[in-house]
């Protein structure tokens, strides 16, 4: 461990390890691992870790620079490849039923489309795109208008999805008459229709670093903005906003939603993540759309009738108003205002800063003039009055209005004291809730796609026990072949060996034959090799010369100490070894075991194999004592 290294990945320090090799990972390799959401990038860090046996993140960068390619199975493991055709079918079949009819009715043919599986992995979701597209469409059409765009920031899981050949397992989510249609299996394994597969284009896209692909009809983008922050996914999905036509549609993963973006789309099916675009100037429009429409202005004389009317109405008001007339007097307050502001009817027709009212909330004089200056309204929000004195605070909004005659001349004012206590309770109140409900939602939603990456990578560890016990299964099946073939060794072993112990027993019996007749000759009879190294010697040679037969083998001929003058016999020996051929016999005199002198014959007789001369043969015969 470097001198600087925390004692673990988890420990204090550590994300300053951690920012440091990111940062070492986007200088050298320029990928940016910081655009991930942290837990689960540490998550994999650290599984690459205990693979090596490393224990901290400086540890795991040094080892990094040392080895450079152990930037792969790091960028392996980081981006999980978990995927299938047709992945959670409900959505899947949503899409073709629901949204596909819609993008074709507004794009009839000869229209291009343009489609885009964004994190395409191995090549099932664009594929499951082909074939959904080819099914409403015909397959004619799909070729002449069709593209979708395939990328992924995995060279390797492109390699993969351009050989577009999958095993058994990987098309079970295929429904049969499909698969049946747009695969030719090719051994064990189905490949996609070549034919078909011209109209995906696959591609290295990088969906945090690089721009998207634009003048798209249909987006999809599934279970890999969940592995991004939230700055991260809010820089894409701007991007993703940029590249859809007007009435484009964007696909997310079951866990994913647009928390931060709604304005950017808006759900064409929450339940299925499927969002329509929403055009830049939409929210315009629509809170152009809630604006009041100017109201008529009323016409003719008021009918006395109409008078009263509008007087009962004025003083029905749920809102407190009063009007001031041209000079200044107070020309009327509904029940509201005599409540709020304790008016009385003795009041009307007073000056107008003769009354608190006049001062109390608000100065009304200053923004009564400014309002028949200008013939605007005028108004203060949110202010603050206790009514009637030692009352409970209440928040009002004050609003001055000029009112004019029928000949448009400037006729006074209308003052409206809007209570705004409740509702700004109320909405502080929802706001709140709100913001607890944001709150708890965010935190679903963050928890839900916590548990979809965990579970992908669950799956993904499954997937890599699945190689390993396939791995394992075939070293099993190894073993138990060397163990078959071990098995079938020790047989031939055991046969040979049998076969040995019969040449033994064989070759004793012939030894004792051997024997048999060597001690039934009179002479004795010694054997030496080329080398005139003794290799046999029999009984009587050892009743002659004293030396017994495990003392006498092995050893040069002439070397042995017994009363046969060996030196005298080394010529003939060497004649016969260089001739080849049998040599005559000659006398000698020597001394026997017990110190006699005897007279020997000695002939010497070439020894003969297959192999050629292997050496001579010695018969000794003792003729009679010496000089007896
Ligand atoms: C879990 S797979 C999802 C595959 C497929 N969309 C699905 O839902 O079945 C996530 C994919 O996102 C890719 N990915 C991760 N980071 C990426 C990035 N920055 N840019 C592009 N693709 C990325 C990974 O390589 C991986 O293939």
């Amino acid at each position: 461990m470097s001198p600087a290294s925390p004692a673990s990945p988890t420990g204090e320090g550590a994300s300053a390890e951690v920012a440091r090799l990111l940062d070492y990972l986007k200088s050298t390799r320029g990928f940016d691992f910081s655009a991930y959401k942290l837990t689960g990038l540490l998550r994999r860090i650290q599984k690459r870790m205990r693979a090596l046996e490393v224990e901290s993140y400086n540890d795991y960068l040094d080892y990094l620079e040392v080895h450079p390619q152990e930037f792969w199975p790091l960028f392996d493991t980081v981006l999980i490849n978990v995927t299938s055709f047709f992945r959670d079918p409900a959505a899947w079949s949503y899409l073709a039923s629901q949204i596909l009819p819609r993008i074709l009715e507004e794009k009839p043919a000869p229209k291009p489309l343009r489609l885009w599986s964004a994190g395409c992995a191995s090549g099932e979701e664009a594929y499951t795109l082909v074939m959904l597209m080819a099914e409403a469409l015909g397959e004619e059409a799909l070729r002449q208008r069709v593209k979708i765009y395939a990328t992924d920031a995995d060279e390797r899981a492109l390699n993969m999805a351009r050989q577009a050949s999958y095993d058994a397992k990987q098309v079970t989510g295929v429904p049969e008459p499909l698969l049946a249609k747009y695969f030719e299996p090719a051994g064990n394994r189905f490949v996609f229709r070549p034919d078909l597969r011209r109209c995906v284009i696959f591609g290295r896209l990088d969906l945090v670093q690089d721009a998207a692909i634009s003048r798209l009809d249909l987006l999809v983008c599934r279970n890999t903005m969940m592995y991004f922050n939230g700055e991260a996914q809010q820089r894409i999905l701007a991007r993703f906003h940029f590249a859809l036509n007007r009435n484009g549609y964007l696909f997310l993963g079951r866990a994913e939603t647009l928390l931060t973006h709604g304005e950017l789309f808006r759900p064409a099916d929450l339940r299925h993540r499927i969002f329509a675009r929403a055009p830049g100037n939409d929210v315009r429009e629509r809170l152009l759309a809630l604006l009041p429409a100017g109201a008529p202005a009323p016409e003719g004389e008021g009918s006395q009738r109409q008078n009263r009317l509008l007087e009962a109405a004025f003083e029905a008001s749920a809102v407190a108003q009063i009007a001031v007339d041209r000079r200044g007097l107070l020309a009327h307050a509904n029940e509201q205002a005599r409540l709020l502001l304790g008016l009385k009817s003795a009041d009307l027709g007073r000056l107008l800063q003769d009354l608190e009212v006049s001062y109390r909330p608000v100065e009304l004089r200053s923004l009564i003039e400014a309002v028949h200056r200008t013939r605007e309204p005028a108004e203060l929000d949110d202010v603050e009055w206790r009514s009637p004195p030692g009352g409970e605070v209440r928040r009002i909004k004050v609003r001055v209005e000029p009112l004019t005659d029928s000949t448009g001349a400037g006729a006074g004012a209308m003052i409206s004291y809007l209570d705004l206590t409740e509702s700004r309770q109320l909405s502080a109140e929802l706001e709140r809730a709100n913001q607890r409900l944001e709150t708890a939602y965010e935190e679903l939603q963050a928890a839900n796609e916590e548990l979809e990456t965990t579970n992908e990578e669950l799956h993904s560890t499954v997937e890599e026990l699945e190689t390993t016990n396939e791995e394992l299964q075939s070293a099993n099946e190894e073993q138990e072949t060397m163990n078959e073939e071990l098995q079938s060794t020790n047989e031939e072993l055991r046969t040979m060996n049998e076969r040995l112990q019969a040449h033994s027993v064989e070759l004793d019996s012939l030894n004792a034959y051997l024997q048999s007749i060597l001690g039934g000759l009179r002479a004795a009879v010694i054997a030496v090799d080329r080398n005139l190294q003794v290799q046999l010697w029999s009984d009587r040679a050892k009743e002659l010369w004293g030396l017994r037969e495990e003392e006498a083998k092995g050893k040069p001929l002439l070397d042995l100490d017994i009363g046969l003058p060996v030196a005298q016999l080394e010529p003939l020996l060497r004649h016969v070894l260089a001739q080849g051929r049998n040599g005559r016999g000659i006398e000698v005199d020597g001394i026997n075991r017990r110190g006699r002198p005897i007279r020997c014959f000695v002939q010497v007789s070439v020894l003969r194999s297959e192999r050629g001369v292997e050496g001579m043969i010695m018969l000794v015969d003792e003729l009679s004592a010496a000089g007896s």
